[in-house]
């Protein structure tokens, strides 16, 4: 008995030890992901989504909505006044457009949803009776659409991105496909010639190895996700905080999933301590790069609705950037993380090689998206062969599933090689030639123009994706999308957050844009919306809607609210 005491001891001393240290290397792995973390509500997933359950809405009713900031009863006036003469404007001049929003708004659910958030909540209900925003247009050309009633705007949604060589192009790419295709239709399955041609171009404009066609970029980089955890056997993947990656739900882990991603990481981008953890962990199969987050790293998407202030900013450093991704490439290698560069928005509108021409980096593999598809839609993907294999040679039963009705339909392959061998034109050649050059003089030229005229606005871009900040502390911001509609400027449901040009706008367009944004601008002056208290701050601002925001969820009225 005595003699045995000696070895149980130790066994069960060294027990208690190998049981210490694994509590100790589990909880500094998990203290280093939590220094990971971009300290905004959008850096940690389940904590917003608990948040966002708290939020109760409550609506501004009529005279509260122009008063929220207490101004002058002038200012309150004259901001109904000009509220009303937008209404009346919309009514008047949008009159077969805004019917035909109204009478199918019920039935479709996207819809609904876009006309919700297009401002902060506490007013959409007044502006949801008054200034709906029209949801058809009947025709484009040049830069221009044109809606049910004839009334022209200039085109700054860039149809979400895809609109890269104007409209008039894709009408033409996807005549051309038609015509090519026609013969074989819409067989599904095998493959139209033309898709010989595409793998081809795809391979040399991504420096990869193999193709795989899909339906839409979210689909793209499903599969590339899925490839990644197959490949790797390892369960995570690498999100950075505020990057869109499409709507599935593991690169949809905070607010807008009703279900927690519970393999998905969301890390601080450009941070020491996310390379850290890349460093370290062993389950991370993939990084997923946005690299249009270099315009807003760590911000979500800067839509309207969320604009309570004017906190919102941006600031593009392309060599800052550029050092990132290189140090992210390093510690892929390092610790065998597969980098995928989702090229889905910024691919071909930065570069015709994408983020790994523009930035110089290497990928292991890419999404594209949008504008590829010739104007149809479409996801690709391109990745290193080993990586794209769907099967091991050895377990014959372990395979990585991936198939889709509509993938390489033919009218969107010969669509898609209309587009690819466009590129090859001295016209593109031209167009790419001294693109940022032409992009950050024009925005400069409007960002003058806004400051000669002392309005308390800016923009900041990215090539042709522009995002519109606000440089005086204000609630009203989010109206400014509605003067510059009046104005005939068309922004997509996001707002002024994001405007897209296509590169085919003129500098006669163009100039015609600037004057009609300053003339909205001078508007939304006059009409008392920037009014501001001197004392007023951003801070002051998200500290009352805060109190709002609790007083109305626990049933008290806030002492200031309005
Ligand atoms: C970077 C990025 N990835 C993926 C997607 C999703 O693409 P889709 O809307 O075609 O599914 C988008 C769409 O905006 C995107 O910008």
């Amino acid at each position: 008995m005595i003699m045995d005491s000696g070895p149980t001891t130790f066994a069960l001393f060294a027990a208690g030890a190998a049981a210490l240290t694994t509590s100790v290397v589990k909880l500094k792995s998990r203290l280093a992901l939590s220094r990971a973390k971009h300290r905004s509500l959008g850096g940690h997933s389940r904590l917003s989504r608990r948040v966002a359950g708290l939020v109760s809405f409550y609506a501004y009713d009529e005279s509260q909505v122009f008063r929220s900031d207490d101004p002058p009863e002038e200012t309150a006036t004259a901001r109904r006044a000009g509220f009303m003469r937008l209404a009346k404007l919309y009514a008047e001049r949008y009159p077969q457009t805004m019917r035909l929003t109204t009478d199918v708004k019920d039935g479709i659910s996207d819809l609904q949803f876009t006309d919700t958030y297009r401002v902060p909540f506490q007013f959409r209900e007044l502006v949801q009776r008054h200034l709906s925003a029209p949801a058809f247009v009947q025709s484009s050309q040049g830069v221009v659409l044109t809606d049910l009633d004839g009334n022209h705007f200039y085109d700054l949604t860039g149809s979400y991105g895809v609109n890269l060589l104007g409209y008039d192009f894709y009408k033409g790419s996807i005549a051309r496909a038609v015509e090519r295709a026609g013969e074989l239709g819409p067989v599904l399955g095998s493959y139209h010639p033309v898709v010989a041609d595409n793998v081809a171009r795809l391979k040399a404009i991504s420096g990869l190895d193999e193709v795989s066609f899909h339906m839409s970029g979210t689909e793209a980089v499903m599969q590339a996700v899925r490839l990644a955890r197959y490949h790797t056997r390892r369960t995570h993947l690498v999100r950075f905080c505020g990057a869109y990656h499409g709507w599935w739900g593991d690169v949809q882990p905070g607010i807008g999933n009703p279900i927690p991603a519970r393999e998905t990481y969301t890390l601080n981008e450009m941070s020491e301590a996310a390379l850290r953890v890349l460093r370290t962990r062993r389950d991370i199969a993939c990084v997923l790069v946005n690299p249009l987050q270099a315009l807003h790293p760590n911000a979500s998407p800067p839509a309207d609705s969320a604009l309570i202030d004017s906190g919102r900013s941006a600031h593009f450093d392309r060599q800052a950037y550029a050092d990132w991704l290189k140090e992210l490439r390093a510690v892929c290698d390092q610790n065998g993380i597969i980098l995928i560069v989702d090229d889905v928005f910024v691919g071909f509108r930065i570069a015709p090689g994408g983020t790994q021409e523009y930035f110089g980096v290497r990928a292991d593999m890419v999404t594209y998206g949008k504008t590829l598809g010739g104007g149809l839609p479409v996801g690709v993907l391109c990745g290193r062969k080993e990586l794209m294999k769907r099967y091991r040679n050895n377990r014959p039963l372990d395979v990585c599933f991936a198939r889709g009705t509509f993938n390489a339909h033919p009218y969107v392959m010969a669509a898609m090689n209309e587009f690819l061998r466009h590129l090859d034109t001295p016209e593109a050649q031209a167009m790419y030639a001294g693109l940022d050059a032409l992009w950050n003089a024009r925005a400069e030229r409007l960002n003058q123009r806004l400051r000669e005229r002392k309005l308390p606005v800016q923009v900041a871009n990215l090539s042709s994706i522009w995002t519109v900040s606000y440089t005086e502390p204000s609630r009203y911001n989010w109206m400014f999308q509605f003067y510059l509609r009046a104005e005939g400027l068309a922004l997509s449901w996001i707002g002024t957050g994001r405007l897209i040009f296509s590169l085919n706008y003129t500098d006669a367009d163009f100039a015609a844009v600037v004057d009609r944004f300053v003339a909205a601008a001078e508007a939304m002056r006059r009409d008392g919306f920037w009014w501001h208290d001197p004392a007023a701050t951003n801070k002051s601002i998200k500290r009352r809607v805060l109190r709002e925001v609790l007083a109305h969820r626990f049933g008290r009225r806030a002492d200031r609210t309005p």
